[in-house]
């Protein structure tokens, strides 16, 4: 099976674990777009439930499919997210963000009774670090905090956007994809880079993750737990 149809079988199988009258986090990125697609689907045959997004762009996807919607602020607590990754490790702590969506992500993950990752197997990795650390930072004294990063041996670089600008998150930011190496203490990592003034939030889940729904080459599914 080609990537593509191993993330639309590993979102397929977490939508499964949807039932009705439950409030469903959508995530980000293009395996959670097939989330997204089959949870509409799921509507259109008489699942209800309500989704609140990670992303102006997920939430218009619902929007576009049907999927009755709901704000952050008319909420307490969302019954599952499902969401993709770029590395999961194998105590399941999470590298996000490489489709700068991680700061609401983390929010609708800290929310959420259950926080269901979607992945095919390329993102399963022993340590984390391979994939650059997203961290998004307010646009405001870069230079002082890109030395904060490279003080943490982040080796940061500044995303850019297709037109050459700099990347704007969807919370006006910016962000700074940083190569640690292999991040062997993530818990650690993620506090001391939430330290620095300006970082808004960096892309490492420690011990958020619920489940992981993971695609084998061959069509199998994992779940890990
Ligand atoms: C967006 C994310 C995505 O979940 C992550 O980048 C994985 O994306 P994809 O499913 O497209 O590989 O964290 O901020």
């Amino acid at each position: 099976m080609n990537a593509e149809e191993l993330k639309k079988i590993a979102a397929e199988k977490a939508v499964e674990w949807i039932e009705d009258g439950m409030t469903v986090g959508l995530g980000t990125g293009s395996t959670a777009y097939w989330a997204i697609r089959r949870i509409a689907e799921r509507v259109k045959e008489g699942l209800s439930i309500r989704a609140a997004a990670s992303s102006m762009r997920s939430e218009e996807l619902a929007r576009e499919w049907g999927i009755p919607f709901v704000s952050l602020d008319e909420i307490d607590r969302i019954d599952l997210t499902i969401d993709g990754a770029d590395e999961v490790d194998e105590r399941l702590h999470l590298i996000k963000g490489g489709g700068g969506a991680l700061l609401r992500e983390k929010v609708l993950a800290a929310a959420s009774d259950r926080f269901i990752v979607i992945v095919d197997e390329s993102k399963l990795v022993p340590t984390l670090g391979t994939f650059p650390l997203p961290v998004e930072i307010v646009p405001f004294a870069e230079r002082l905090t890109l030395n904060r990063l490279r003080e943490l041996g982040g080796d940061p670089v500044i995303r850019l956007a297709p037109d050459g600008q700099r990347y704007v998150t969807d919370n006006g930011n910016w962000i700074a994809d940083c190569r640690f190496g292999k991040i062997e203490d993530p818990a650690s990592l993620n506090v001391r880079l939430n330290q620095i003034p300006a970082v808004v939030e960096n892309g490492l889940f420690v011990g958020m993750t619920s489940s992981v729904v993971a695609a084998r080459k061959d069509g199998s599914i994992e779940v890990r737990s």
